[in-house]
């Protein structure tokens, strides 16, 4: 441990260890603590903690009562900035790349850059930079934003919404939103109305606007006045309505979004899809994530916290103010303990009207409750409850959650958390939750959390944005491990729109608002700013980027490192030698190097930790990307290959007529391998701190290798939450003491008879012996770097696969699947029957085909739908094939592989009993209870 607090720069001068022993915290927001009562063995709490906090500080939830309009034609012309025109391959212009043409009102073809960018003024450090807003009000003529617009007709929403998720899906092969992006109609402008409420108590309060997410190029208007607007679709934002509120319920929020199709590489969402919030606060205020708490010297016996509180003064006199901190501990509840664990002294000072002055402080603490990752530590969280005194008077009252650890990044030990060294069992999450699109719901993001956790993961890296920020709440609460990352993409464009068009005008401010907005989750161990950017390609023009990227996180954060992911810079270039960390994307065990894909085009590397390490022996390496492996659940194409890696194409492992890559979980991407082949070589270069797969959950674009379809074949867990075998390979390495065997594939083969029908085995045991029908087909077991077992002439014959595994001599798992009869009923299992009321809890409904023997039919395809009587919506649903085109928001949905998925939410204030009915012709249906509490 260090033992005194060290600047970054010291610590670089470290050598061998590459060493953070701050161990650091966090805040967030939140409001002051509800008892929140405990839901069956689910953990769901929507974070209600977040509304009123206390008298002096109000944080309320504006979600419900929107009116919402989106433009079927030629938008209006109130456009943040012109955007480049995008050609197809025959030099056409697509339609959607340039807002053009008129119902407009606005006085003329004005850009409204000018007047967004002062939004941005908080966090652009160089005061010459900052922005100064032109004369005039523009758009303040135009209907919508007008409080007297008749908005009647407008179709009533609740926030977080999506647009796009119900689509249609665009089928054409050269739909305006292809594969890539979902083939969801995200594109377009649209616009959100509301009226918010000015209470008499309110008079002379600061009332904040925070919208926790739009994409994009938000714009709003109040009461007819443009107020500013954020373009970056993934990141947080304030905007002070102060100036043009006025007393009562007239006042009216208007919101334009603009979301342009080719600007991303998969499915952006589209419209106001996170939370709303109004802040209220007596002008004299903590400002916006206005605390930083930093621990140091962290042992058992005790540790010290350094906070950093921001006070604001935006009233017209100057003001000595008291603050005082009390530190709390959390229980799992997030109930604080009435004791406090220790307190920082009190500070006293002036501050200025008008001004805002950060203030310093330190205390230490006894015996602290450590944060660290689960299973291994426990996920302990403390709130340091801010109280902001003037002339005994209180005036604000702020809560940081924060957590208290010790992270060392070391080269060849990996990660230690709290000393203890943690490998990385990571997988990388897109932000889209499935068939609810992109609408952040709390139970949703749990829901993936928990069959994570099953999965034995430990870690997630936020692929490729800021997340929501009610997921970095849960992964503080359940120990996820985080790499919190903001970019895909910088100067360089991936896409003709993506976020390069507004990079010189938004890096700066983006990447200092994440930070701020994240940097007391204990969870985040680390800043990613940027994936695969295409300046790694560029030299030392590329890396200057890259380095005044970094200075910026650094200057934001100096207790975590700051990396960008690498597909593409090699040891010798001067991009690597700017990160702190070393994120390879599929270069540590070497791209296109396997046999099988000596034929194809494109990056072609070794395995290249050793050459990385070499050059820099001091850094931490790991991979934030590997495997890409892909497939479709439940599916399997034939003959197999017999190695262990090879690119998926249409005569290795897939099938382009059904859009489907075969489960052997064998075929990759052209850049990717196997989880075998990434296994075998972590396994050889063990100073590597670990891997964060692509990708734990499918997510809806980016459908390689079939840009028909809709959704990715990535994950180890589909679109709908289902596992595909993969999950079982993953689990063998992460979860060793579970007793655990699995054998793929189905045993439903009628058109196979006497055919080579290769099984394969994923388990934790060392050994297994294979039956059919009773007859041994041989015991394996595994050879060094060998991490499947495989019977790859088995002839098929219908009956009972079984499979014992033994761990050191001793039986220690087995599984039996047989060949079933004809699908003859459903069977339901919900995640969770006991629900909230709260109007955003859910329930996921997964039904099962069975045969009359309640055996599960693999291959069974009905349709099958979903009723509910009460006080419920059905409100998706899903099966998990990519490639199906049907509308999530149907209540309908062909069972693929045998399973479906249905969506159940609870309506707000609902009592008693929700039923689901779920049928299908010729099937035996089923029913359920769902009882709300
Ligand atoms: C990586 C990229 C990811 C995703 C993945 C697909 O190169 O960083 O965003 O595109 O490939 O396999």
């Amino acid at each position: 441990m260090i033992s005194k607090k060290r600047t970054y720069a010291e610590l670089m001068c470290f050598k061998r260890k590459y060493q953070y022993s701050f161990g650091v915290i966090f805040l967030s927001v939140m409001v002051m603590s509800s008892l929140w009562s405990s839901c069956q063995s689910a953990k769901y709490r929507a974070d209600k903690r977040r509304n009123n906090v206390s008298q002096v500080r109000q944080r309320i939830s504006i979600n419900e009562g929107w009116r919402f309009f989106r433009y079927a034609g030629e938008p209006d012309q109130l456009v943040y900035d012109t955007r480049p025109e995008v050609t197809d391959k025959n030099d056409n212009i697509v339609a959607d790349s340039k807002p053009t043409g008129s119902i407009a009102v606005a006085s003329s073809n004005d850009v409204l850059k000018k007047w967004i960018q002062p939004s941005a003024n908080d966090f652009i450090k160089d005061p010459s930079k900052k922005h100064i807003r032109p004369a005039g009000d523009p758009g303040s003529n135009f209907p919508f934003v007008q409080p007297g617009f008749d908005d009647r007709n407008w179709e009533a929403v609740t926030l977080p919404h999506d647009w796009a998720i119900k689509g249609p899906f665009y089928r054409e092969a050269n739909a305006i939103v292809g594969g890539g992006m979902g083939r969801l109609p995200i594109q377009g402008v649209a616009w959100y109305r509301r009226k918010i409420e000015m209470m008499p108590g309110d008079k002379g309060k600061n009332i904040y606007l925070d919208i926790d997410g739009a994409m994009s190029y938000s714009i709003v208007w109040l009461n007819g006045h443009l107020i500013g607007g954020w373009p970056y679709g993934y990141n947080s934002f304030r905007l002070d309505l102060t100036p043009f509120l006025k007393e009562g319920k007239d006042n009216q929020l208007s919101i334009r979004i603009d979301n342009p199709a080719n600007s991303a590489r998969w499915y952006p969402g589209a419209g106001i899809y996170r939370n709303v919030w109004l802040t209220k606060v007596d002008p004299v205020h903590i400002g916006q994530w206005g605390t930083f708490i930093k621990t140091r010297d962290v042992n058992a016996a005790k540790a010290t916290l350094d906070l950093a509180i921001e006070i604001e003064n935006r009233s017209d006199a100057d003001q000595t103010v008291q603050v005082v901190t009390e530190i709390f501990l959390r229980d799992k509840n997030g109930k604080m303990s009435s004791a406090k664990a220790a307190e920082f002294p009190k500070l006293e000072k002036l501050i200025p009207r008008g001004e805002k002055l950060s203030l310093n402080n330190t205390a230490s603490i006894s015996d602290p409750m450590l944060w660290g990752p689960a299973p291994s530590q426990q996920p302990n969280l403390y709130a340091a409850i801010s109280r902001v005194y003037a002339q005994g008077k209180l005036l604000d009252e702020y809560e940081t959650v924060f957590g208290i650890r010790s992270l060392q990044f070391d080269a060849k030990k990996g990660l230690l958390v709290n000393n203890k060294p943690v490998r990385f069992q990571g997988v990388n999450q897109h932000h889209d939750l499935g068939a609810l699109g992109a609408a952040f719901n709390v139970r949703a993001a749990e829901r993936q959390l928990e069959i994570l956790r099953e999965l034995g993961c430990n870690a997630i890296r936020l692929s490729h944005n800021p997340p929501a920020p009610e997921l970095l709440d849960l992964t503080d609460r359940m120990g996820f491990l985080v790499i919190d990352e903001i970019f895909d993409s910088w100067e360089r464009k991936k896409t003709p729109l993506d976020f390069h068009l507004i990079f010189p005008d938004w890096h700066e401010p983006d990447t200092r608002s994440f930070i701020r907005r994240d940097r007391n989750h204990p969870s985040i161990i680390a800043w990613s700013y940027g994936n695969e950017v295409g300046e790694q390609y560029t030299a030392d023009t590329g890396a200057l980027v890259a380095k005044r990227l970094y200075d910026i996180v650094k200057e934001e954060d100096d207790t975590r490192p700051a990396t960008a992911s690498m597909n593409y810079a090699k040891p010798d270039m001067p991009f690597p030698a700017v990160m702190d960390i070393l994120s390879l994307n599929y270069q540590g065990e070497g791209i296109r190097d396997a046999p099988a894909y000596q034929h194809l085009r494109g990056i072609r590397t070794l395995p290249l930790y050793p050459a990385f390490q070499q050059k820099f022996p001091d850094k931490l390496i790991y991979s934030s990307e590997t495997a890409s492996t892909l497939s479709t659940r439940g599916t399997y194409i034939f003959p197999v290959f017999d190695g262990i890696s090879a690119p998926v194409d249409d005569a290795t492992g897939g099938d382009p007529k059904k859009e489907e890559v075969s489960g052997y979980e064998l075929y990759t991407a052209a850049f990717g391998a196997s989880p075998d082949k990434v296994f075998l070589s972590q396994d050889q270069h063990p100073y590597v701190a670990g891997e964060f797969v692509w990708s734990g959950f499918d997510y809806i674009g980016e459908p390689t290798p079939y840009y028909s379809a809709r959704s990715s074949y990535s994950g180890i867990v589909d679109l709908a939450g289902f596992k595909k075998d993969r999950f079982y390979l993953y689990q063998a390495r992460w979860r060793p003491e579970l007793p655990m065997v699995h054998i793929l594939p189905h045993w439903n083969w009628p058109d196979r008879m006497n055919m080579i029908t290769p099984v394969h085995v994923f388990t934790t045991g060392d050994e297994a012996e294979l039956f059919l029908n009773d007859a041994s087909l041989g015991r394996k077991k595994k050879t060094p770097f060998e991490y499947r077992l495989r019977w790859d002439s088995v002839l098929y014959k219908p009956g009972i696969l079984r499979v014992v595994s033994y761990k050191n001599g001793k039986q220690w798992a087995s599984e039996t699947i047989r060949t079933t009869g004809a699908a003859a009923a459903l069977q339901l299992e919900a995640d969770r029957t006991i629900l909230h009321a709260d109007g955003e809890d859910l329930s996921f409904i997964t039904v099962k085909i069975v045969d009359k023997e309640k055996l599960f039919v693999a291959d069974a395809t009905d349709l099958i739908r979903f009723e509910v009587e009460g006080d419920g919506e059905i409100i998706a649903t899903d099966n998990g094939d990519p490639a199906d085109l049907e509308s999530f928001s149907l209540p309908q949905r062909k069972a693929f592989s045998g399973m479906a998925l249905g969506i159940i939410r609870i309506k707000k204030g609902a009592r008693g009993t929700v039923k689901i009915k779920v049928s299908s012709a010729g099937l035996q249906p089923a029913e359920l209870r769902l009882r709300v509490k």
